[in-house]
C-alpha cells in the first residue's frame, strides 16, 4: 500500500519533472564527454603531431661568416589528420640527426592544413660549430642528410583548450654527394701568367642533387700529380662559389708548375692526358676563413683527367717557342711533347 503509494508518487514526480532528468543526464553525460575528451586530448594532439611530416623543399644559405649564416628555408608541413590546428610560432633547434643542435631558428605561426608551407628567412647564430661543421660535412659528403628539427609549441583547434605538443620532426634530404661529376669541362694554358700568377684558366662542373643553394665563398683547392705521395702541382681558385640546384659550371683560374706539368707528360703521360687530384683547401668570406666548409672540403678527393695535349695544342706553339717552354727540363722530353704537339 505505502510502497505502491510511493511508487505512484515517484512515477508522478518523474511524469512533472521528466525534463529535470533529462538536462541533468544529458549534462552528466556530457560532463563526462567533455572530461574524457579533454584529459585524452592534448595526447591526441600530440598523436596527429607526431604522425605529421616535414619536407624541406627549398634551402639557401647565404651570406656565411665564421658564426653566423642566412637561412632561407621552405618546407611542407603534411598532416594526415582530418582536423586541423594553428600552431603557434616557435623557436626550434637545428641538428644533424642525432647531433647536438647547430643554431636555432624561429618557425612562423602555421595553420596545419592537409598540406601547409612554413618559410624561415631569417640570420641563424652557429652556437655549436662542431655540431655545424658535422652537418655541414653530412652536407656535401652523403648523398643522403637527416635535419632533427625539435621544438615546443603551443595548438590550438576550435573550441579546444591551447595545449603544449613537442614538435620533434626529423626531415631526409638529398647530399651533394661528395661533389660526385666534379670535371674540369674546359681549359686552357697561359704561357705568361697573369699578374696574380694564374697561368691556367677553365671551367668546373660541379652537379648539386640537392634542393640546396650554398654560398662558399672564394674556394682554393691543392691540385696534386698521383703519386706515393703525391706531388704538389699547384693551387686552382674558385671565386664566390654559389652552388645551386642542379648543374653548376663555374670558371677556375689556377697556378700550377708547369714545368712539372711538361715533365710528367714527356716522361709518363705521353698521351698527353694528365691525371690530377683536386683536394679542398680553404674557403673564405669577406676575409674570413669558413672552418665549416674548409674542414669538410679538404676531406673530398677528386680525380680529373686534363687533356694537356689539347691545350698545349691549341696554343699553337713553333718548335721555337716549345724549346723555350721545355728549357732545361730535357731535349728528350722536349721532343716527346714535340711529337704530342706534332711539331
Ligand atoms: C610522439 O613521439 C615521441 C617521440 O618522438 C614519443 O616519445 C611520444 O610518445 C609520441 N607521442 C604520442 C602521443 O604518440
Ligand atoms: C614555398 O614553396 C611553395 C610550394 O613549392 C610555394 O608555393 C611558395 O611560393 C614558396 N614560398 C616562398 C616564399 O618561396
Ligand atoms: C625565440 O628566441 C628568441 C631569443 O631567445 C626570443 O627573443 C624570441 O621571443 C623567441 N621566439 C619565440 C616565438 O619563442
Ligand atoms: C670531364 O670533362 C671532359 C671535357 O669536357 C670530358 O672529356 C670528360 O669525359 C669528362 N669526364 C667525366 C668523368 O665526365
Ligand atoms: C668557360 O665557359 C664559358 C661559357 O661556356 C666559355 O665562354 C669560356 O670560354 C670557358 N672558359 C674556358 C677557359 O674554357
Ligand atoms: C683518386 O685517385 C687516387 C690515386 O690516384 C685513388 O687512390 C683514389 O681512390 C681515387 N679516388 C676516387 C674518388 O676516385
Ligand atoms: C716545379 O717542379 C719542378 C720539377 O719537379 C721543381 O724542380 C720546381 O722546384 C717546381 N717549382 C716550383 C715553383 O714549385
Ligand atoms: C693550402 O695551401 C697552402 C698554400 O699552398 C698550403 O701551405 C697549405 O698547407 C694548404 N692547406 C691545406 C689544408 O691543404
Ligand atoms: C673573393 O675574392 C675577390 C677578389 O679577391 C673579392 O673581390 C671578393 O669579395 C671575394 N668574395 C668573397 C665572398 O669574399
Amino acid at each position: 500500500m505505502k510502497q505502491s503509494s510511493f511508487g505512484s508518487k515517484l512515477k508522478a514526480h518523474y511524469k512533472r519533472f521528466w525534463w529535470l532528468h533529462l538536462i541533468i543526464f544529458i549534462a552528466v553525460t556530457l560532463i563526462l564527454v567533455l572530461c574524457l575528451i579533454y584529459a585524452a586530448y592534448p595526447h591526441i594532439a600530440q598523436d596527429n603531431m607526431n604522425k605529421s611530416t616535414l619536407t624541406v623543399t627549398a634551402l639557401a644559405l647565404s651570406n656565411p661568416t665564421p658564426k653566423s649564416f642566412h637561412l632561407f628555408q621552405n618546407s611542407t608541413i603534411g598532416n594526415p589528420s582530418s582536423y586541423h590546428p594553428q600552431l603557434d610560432a616557435f623557436n626550434a633547434s637545428l641538428s644533424l640527426h642525432g647531433g647536438n643542435p647547430y643554431g636555432i631558428v624561429t618557425l612562423p605561426h602555421v595553420h596545419a592544413t592537409k598540406e601547409a608551407y612554413t618559410v624561415v628567412d631569417q640570420d641563424v647564430a652557429i652556437t655549436d660549430l662542431e655540431a655545424f661543421t658535422a652537418y655541414s660535412a653530412a652536407v656535401l659528403g652523403s648523398d643522403q642528410v637527416k635535419l632533427d628539427v625539435k621544438g615546443r609549441t603551443a595548438l590550438h583547434e576550435m573550441r579546444f583548450p591551447t595545449t603544449h605538443v613537442d614538435y620533434h620532426k626529423t626531415t631526409t634530404m638529398a647530399g651533394l654527394d661528395k661533389l660526385s661529376g666534379f670535371n674540369v669541362t674546359s681549359f686552357s694554358i697561359k704561357l705568361t701568367p697573369d699578374a696574380d700568377g694564374t697561368n691556367m684558366v677553365g671551367n668546373v662542373s660541379i652537379p648539386n642533387p640537392s634542393v640546396m643553394t650554398i654560398s662558399m665563398g672564394n674556394l682554393t683547392f691543392n691540385n696534386l700529380l698521383p703519386g706515393t705521395p703525391p706531388t704538389p702541382l699547384g693551387i686552382s681558385h674558385i671565386d664566390n662559389l654559389v652552388l645551386a640546384p642542379g648543374p653548376n659550371v663555374v670558371p677556375m683560374r689556377s697556378t700550377v708548375n708547369q714545368s712539372l706539368v711538361l715533365q710528367a707528360i714527356g716522361s709518363t703521360y705521353k698521351d698527353g692526358m694528365l691525371p690530377v687530384i683536386i683536394t679542398g683547401n680553404s674557403s673564405m668570406y669577406n676575409g674570413e676563413h669558413l672552418p665549416y666548409f674548409e674542414k669538410p672540403l679538404q676531406a673530398l678527393v677528386q680525380n680529373v683527367t686534363l687533356d694537356v695535349g689539347t691545350a698545349l695544342h691549341a696554343l699553337g706553339l713553333g718548335s721555337k717557342e716549345l724549346a723555350q717552354l721545355v728549357g732545361d727540363i730535357g731535349s728528350d722530353i722536349g721532343s716527346i711533347i714535340g711529337s704530342i704537339l706534332k711539331i
